[in-house]
């Protein structure tokens, strides 16, 4: 058949399957059974709907597949299902043997061969993104896993690999974008016919934190404002469903909460001895641990009793975490957020529209009770409450598992005090602004994977069909 007669033959079948759809809704006179009919009905008769995406995250722990299945009848390509597997022991464990590290993603594939039916297997794309811990290999390591990877998928399974940047090592700025196209894919702002702001994403890692927005210059004559993004690493220029998005975008290194933590009690070291020796026989009063409760910490090599003051000393705690900020380091590029970074202020440019804050932004607020969305100001609240210590945690008895969440950290004062600076402080974001937090919308995962995957069901993204060799 050639392309033109398929299309007709299509469009045939199409206007056929309407109108036995249409019979099925008129003869069950009700919506509820039509929506039972017509999955079952579009999936054995037309498959021309269904696209399946392979996304390999080989993050520096483990590595995980997602197996997508998307309905790509409809406006906006439609996740249906994701089938997910997880393996520990990240790609970088077998620095010294490309072929092991490349066979070590053989039981992911296999949960691929299994979900994809063998008339798609050919045209699912599979892609590999690491991200950075393959790096800390060394380039020449990392290359060799990475060209041993790409050479097992092609020669021992069905699937086309994407090229190019197919099996590769992620950009921070990719993993945030990507993250903020997941986001704004399943909030149905992009990719559809939904044209209404789209929302910022805040992510909070272990040892990096990203921020991804789309602003708007409003043309304020003599506001002092650019008119546009400021060109440079923090501008990415993204092309999605057909539309285009100017986006601002950065990874501060060194900030996420395992990192900032560090940084925390760094500084209180520094601020009790100066440049006097050390004296870690005594505990050190620390005010981001809760009163009641300490914690040996590692600072430079030393171990410290870090141990809670007699009552609560959220503020103090707060302008420790303030500190590490360097709000007054020298801005090459104004505005500046911290740290010298450029970004145009979120007030000016972004003032009304969704704020999503996720994983450890999640992680510490919601199981204390916070709900799905919540001001500022709020945040503020609840790090008072928590930095009070036993005695103040009464009011968290009637949310289950808070008691012990609490019991369990002794820094938990210090990561919401944190949190809070990098909004406030850092990003410069007011008291009254509301963020959202989110681990899953629409039921699916919030992260760089479905952002990842989506570009892929568009056409020349980097992949074509495989021909079947004869004998498969
Ligand atoms: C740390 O100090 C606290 C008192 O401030 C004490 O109760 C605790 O036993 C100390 N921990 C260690 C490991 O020394």
């Amino acid at each position: 058949m050639n392309s033109s007669a398929r299309s007709r033959y299509i469009k045939i079948a199409g206007v056929l399957g309407f109108i036995i759809l249409a019979f099925y809704f008129l003869s069950a006179g009700g919506t509820s059974s039509v929506t039972s009919v017509v999955p079952g009905t579009t999936k054995k008769n037309d498959g021309s709907c269904t696209r399946y995406v392979l996304m390999i995250d080989a993050g520096s722990s483990g590595s995980r597949i997602h197996v997508y299945r998307f309905n790509t009848c409809k406006s906006t390509p439609e996740l249906e299902h994701e089938e997910f597997k997880m393996k520990k022991g990240g790609l970088s464990n077998y620095g010294d043997s490309p072929e092991e590290a490349a066979k070590s993603l053989d039981e992911l594939m296999e949960v691929a061969v299994t979900t994809v039916p063998d008339n798609y297997k050919s045209c699912t794309p599979v892609a590999v993104k690491a991200t950075a811990g393959l790096r800390l290999l060394g380039q020449a390591k990392s290359d060799a896993i990475l060209a041993a990877v790409r050479t097992r998928l092609e020669t021992k399974y069905p699937f086309p690999v994407v090229e190019g940047n197919g099996v590769s090592v992620m950009d921070g700025s990719d993993e945030g974008v990507y993250a903020w196209i997941t986001t704004n894919y399943l909030l149905g702002k992009i990719g559809g016919p939904d044209k209404s702001p789209t929302a910022a994403v805040f992510d909070l890692g272990g040892a990096s934190t990203q921020i991804v927005f789309e602003p708007t210059f409003p043309n304020l004559k003599g506001g002092g404002m650019p008119e546009i993004l400021a060109p440079g690493d923090h501008h990415y220029d993204l092309t999605f469903g057909g539309r285009s998005f100017d986006l601002y975008q950065h990874s501060h290194l060194g900030y996420g909460l395992n990192e900032a933590r560090k940084a925390v009690h760094k500084a209180v070291i520094t601020a009790k001895f100066g440049e006097k020796q050390v004296d870690s026989s005594q505990p050190v009063l620390n005010p981001c641990i809760a009163p009641g409760m300490w914690r040996e910490v590692n600072v430079d090599g030393v171990k410290i009793n870090m141990t809670g003051p007699p009552h609560s000393a959220a503020t103090l705690c707060r302008s420790f975490a303030e500190s590490i900020l360097h709000k007054d380091e020298d801005c090459k590029l104004a505005p500046c957020s911290f740290n010298g970074i450029h970004q145009p202020s979120l007030s000016k440019t972004f003032a009304r529209e969704d704020v999503y804050i996720f994983s450890y932004f999640y992680d510490r607020t919601q199981p204390l009770g916070m709900p799905s969305s919540f001001t500022l100001e709020e945040l503020k609240d609840l790090a008072a409450k928590v930095c009070e210590g036993e005695a103040g945690w009464k009011v968290f008895s009637s949310v289950k598992g808070a008691l012990e969440e609490l019991r369990d950290r002794p820094e938990h004062c210090l990561d919401l005090n944190f949190q809070l600076a990098l909004l406030h402080t850092g990003y410069d974001m007011p008291l009254h602004r509301e963020v959202k937090i989110a681990k899953k919308i629409k039921g699916n995962e919030l992260g760089w994977c479905l952002g990842a995957s989506l570009p892929l069901l568009e056409k020349n993204s980097g992949w074509k069909c495989r021909i079947r060799e004869v004998g498969h």
